[in-house]
């Protein structure tokens, strides 16, 4: 355990809404030991930056860790070279340029096939009928797991999500955990033949093009779908949901003052998807005054660093028009988000514009009260009720 100063949390409280502690914690003690999470946290944004870089320190190997032993040792579990190696293996699967000229129109069409099914209701929960499966569908496209159920990518992302959480040890979470895991691998056992004969830009490809192994290939595409699905998915439907609460910001987008872009970017700092990111501390070592022991574990809040108050003026306001440099929705070190690009490109210049076009006069349905949201390591709405 580090010499950090305690802070104690309610961990209910925490996981309604981590908000108010995290404030505190970046007021009196930004770096804290929390017993309730057995791990000391970074709460400020330049210490999160830079501290994250330190990888002789901070190490992203947690042998042992419950990423690790259930969805097999991906490179979000790696360091340095063996890191980098597979990085670069999945470049052409996630560059700026494939996303472009080759993913783009994929995620065009599959969005206006979910938007013609819409079209029939006239209200209903965006997560489910809109977010949900543009989020599935993209990610079946990229993994090259087309042969997958858009719910059942839902249903195997959460489930490695919660047995990745489940430091108690719930033998049901574990059960479920691998049977989601299970199902992947059989998805990739009946593409895997067909991808080796015909070469594309996915990721299975071109990990199996660039001469990763098998397990290396089949760790990565488990990573990918873990965070892969659910961000995007929290992030469409939060998106909306800030905007049609603040009607200001949207006209500014309809107006041509501002983008659907810089809307879901700044969704994405106010209330990030991914909250927090865990490291081994890989040997002793003092930082800012704190001594660190080694193989503990650390916690990099980015969900706190993102409403630092030294870095953005009114952090609690969502305020499309805000510099987001300094954001760390995507991360902000070598594991800076491989998705990043293909997330941009799927939220803020097909789903976000898409959906406004096909409904202009989409609304919040009062009827179900205030959006509910839960979680602090990934945030999210549980329902977006609106009538289209
Ligand atoms: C709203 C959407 C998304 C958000 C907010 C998000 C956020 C993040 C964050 C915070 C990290 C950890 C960064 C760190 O520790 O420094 C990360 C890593 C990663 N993300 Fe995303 N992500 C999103 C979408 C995606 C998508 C769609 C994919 C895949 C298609 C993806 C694949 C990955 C991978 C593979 C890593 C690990 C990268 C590495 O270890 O080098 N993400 N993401």
């Amino acid at each position: 355990m580090s010499s950090a100063p305690i802070y104690e949390v309610d961990l209910k409280k925490f996981w309604e809404n981590p908000y108010p502690d995290l404030k505190l914690m970046r007021e009196k003690n930004p770096i804290c030991f929390v017993p309730q999470l057995h791990s000391t946290l970074f709460t400020k944004r330049n210490s999160i930056s830079e501290n994250e870089k330190k990888i002789d320190i901070f190490s992203s190997v947690q042998p042992g860790g419950l990423m690790t032993t259930l969805m097999g040792e991906n490179m979000m579990r790696k360091d340095g070279e063996s890191h980098q190696l597979e990085r670069k293996a999945i470049f052409p699967s996630i560059s700026p340029k494939t996303v472009k000229n080759i993913w783009k129109k994929d995620f065009i069409k599959n969005t206006e096939k979910i938007l013609y099914q819409m079209k029939r209701k006239e209200k209903g929960d965006l997560i489910k009928d809109f977010a949900l499966p543009v989020s599935a569908e993209a990610l079946k496209t990229v993994t090259a797991l087309s042969n997958m159920a858009f719910t059942e990518m839902d249903r195997v992302s959460q489930g490695m999500i919660d047995g990745i959480a489940n430091i108690s040890g719930d033998p049901l979470i574990e059960a479920n955990c691998h049977n989601c895991t299970q199902s992947i691998d059989n998805h990739i056992d009946e593409m895997l033949p067909i991808i080796k004969k015909s070469p594309n830009h996915s990721l299975l490809s071109v990990q199996h093009e660039a001469g990763l192994s098998e397990t290396q290939n089949r760790a990565n595409i488990k990573l990918a779908i873990s965070g892969g699905q659910n961000e995007p998915r929290d992030a469409i439907a939060g998106t909306v949901w800030a905007l049609l609460k603040n009607k200001n910001q949207l006209n500014l987008i309809l107006e041509g003052k501002s983008t659907w872009l810089n809307a879901f970017e700044e969704y994405s700092r106010w209330i990030s998807p991914i909250g927090m990111s865990p490291r081994r501390v890989a040997k002793n070592a003092i930082i800012e005054s704190i001594e660190f022991t080694k193989n503990e574990r650390i916690f990099f809040m980015f969900g706190s660093g993102n409403r630092d108050e030294d870095v953005f003026d009114n952090p609690e306001v969502f305020n499309i028009t805000r510099k987001l440099s300094a954001s760390l929705a995507f991360g902000a070190g070598p594991h800076f988000c491989a998705g990043a690009w293909i997330s941009r490109c799927l939220i803020g210049e097909v789903a976000l514009p898409l959906l406004f076009k096909c409904f202009p006069k989409i609304k919040l349905n009062q009827n179900y009260g205030e959006v509910k949201f839960t979680g602090w390591a990934f945030r999210g709405p549980l329902e977006v009720n609106c009538i289209y």
